[in-house]
């Protein structure tokens, strides 16, 4: 193990692990990235962009480093930001994982919750709060991640000659996902150019990712891909994104990224995030058409630690429709999703309901965005209707009634029954989701009469 004289200079120098059990020709490398202070492949951007607004002035003795995250990035700045004398303000969404927002405050960052459902342009969103607080705050610097050329910097110097020299310059392949693009961006910019253009970069990202042309949809997987607010006007790619490195895309649905950290974790003994599931599962798939000559690379960007009560966790892997319980279970009884737009009139909508003889079925409201390609994420549904309230109301938004109430396929009918009366005591109607995806309806006297009847 190298000496360091402090923190900063601890970062990066990341192994390169050989996996042992795939069985498949190619040498496959993983590429741990939690091995940096913070725990994250984040701390490299982190630590290059604070360096830089140093030296540009653009961050002072004094100053507040401040961003909108995720999560790893603000552990990242909020780790360097106390080692380099700075208060930080780290603004992110309450859907991040507890684990993650408590690392925040550990570090000393001053955490702002921002709830707003809503697209970046809207005043409420993360970036316009973060945005006005930089503009009222003498010394704030926004350390902008999705638009900082330090960010993609920051691997160009060392992950990408790191992956070259450890690899001998054997490496054939590059596989990483793809959030702000830094890290795709710097380490496939040096490879190409280290290898006179030889190595192969492929984005692997989440099957609803716009980037690979997915929906632009919600996932569960945190990190990885492009979403699209169900109510943005454009989408816009981060500038830290170089599209011109990235030779092919692999999509990955939520289930298989899941199931290959659960898989590596049992086979190989290492605990990977779930962006690492995205990159390793289309590092997989690439490496059963590859021969004994290639070695592949694939980084995963933050350890299984942050994950231990989501994607390594059995209730929310049935909560959210990932495992499936024996014997009778909520999938059986929900009723087919049915959905209307928000914007819908409510009389028209009504009438076509009762045309199709589904009159007292409820109908899911979905936000404007229309999402043809998957079954709905539960943030792209605003609530739900019957054809009698919509008859009475304006347009479909007008008639709909928010739910709280998620159920997996797969959870037993009585465990079902009795979790969702803990999330709400007055739900009366839940969506179901199967692997993440919301495909079903199911309503509260159905499920309480099943399961009072032992089903
Ligand atoms: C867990 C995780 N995976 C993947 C990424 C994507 O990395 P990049 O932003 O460099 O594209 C991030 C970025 O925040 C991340 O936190």
């Amino acid at each position: 193990m190298t000496r360091f004289e402090s923190v900063a200079e601890a970062i990066g120098g990341t192994p390169l692990i050989r996996l042992v059990k795939t069985g498949l020709r190619p040498r496959i490398y993983v590429k741990p990235e939690w091995y940096n202070p913070g725990g994250s492949v984040k701390d490299r951007a982190a630590l290059s962009m604070l360096r830089r607004a140093e030296a540009d002035g653009s961050l002072r003795p004094g100053g507040t480093v401040v961003e909108t995250t995720s999560g790893n990035t603000g552990i990242g700045l909020a780790l360097y930001a106390a080692h380099l004398g700075y208060r930080s303000v780290i603004f992110t969404s309450s859907s991040i994982s507890k684990e993650k927002r408590d690392l925040l405050v550990a570090h000393g960052a001053e955490l702002r919750l921002v709830d707003a459902f809503v697209p970046k342009t809207h005043p409420d969103s993360l970036k316009s709060v973060a945005d006005r607080f930089v503009a009222e705050t003498p010394g704030a610097w926004l350390a902008n991640q999705y638009d900082n050329p330090g960010n993609p910097a920051a691997h160009y110097v060392s992950t990408g000659p790191e992956i070259w020299a450890d690899t001998s310059g054997e490496v054939t392949h590059f596989v990483a996902t793809v959030g702000t693009g830094g890290t795709i961006s710097g380490t496939g910019r040096y490879l190409k150019e280290v290898s006179g253009g030889s190595v192969r970069v492929i984005g692997a990202d989440p099957a609803t990712s716009s980037y690979s042309g997915g929906d632009g949809s919600q996932k569960f997987i945190e990190g990885a891909g492009h979403f699209v607010h169900p109510l943005a006007e454009e989408d816009v790619w981060p500038e830290s994104l170089d599209l011109s490195v990235i030779d092919e895309y692999s999509a990955v649905d939520d289930a298989e990224a899941i199931a290959t950290i659960r898989s590596l974790a049992r086979t190989e003994g290492i605990l990977a995030g779930g962006s690492a599931g995205v990159a390793l599962a289309a590092a997989l798939r690439l490496a059963e058409g590859l021969t004994e000559s290639d070695t592949v690379v694939v980084l995963l960007p933050d350890s299984g630690r942050a994950y231990l009560s989501t994607y390594y966790n059995d209730d929310w892997l049935l909560a959210n429709g990932f495992r499936t319980e024996a014997g009778s279970v909520v999938g059986d009884l929900a009723s087919e999703l049915r959905t209307v737009g928000r914007s819908r009139t409510g009389a028209a909508a009504a009438a076509e309901l009762v045309e199709a003889g589904l009159g007292d079925q409820p109908v899911a409201v979905l936000y404007e965005r229309d999402r043809p390609a998957t079954a709905p994420h539960h943030s792209d549904i605003a609530g739900w209707a019957t054809a009698a309230r919509l008859a009475e109301a304006d347009t479909a938004g007008g008639a709909a009634t928010a739910t709280k109430v998620r159920l997996g396929a797969g959870e037993s009918v009585a465990a079902a029954a009795a979790r969702a009366a803990s999330v709400d005591p007055h739900w009366q109607l839940a969506l179901v989701l199967h692997e993440g995806r919301v495909t079903g309806l199911i309503a509260r006297a159905r499920l309480d009469r099943a399961a009072d009847a032992g089903a």
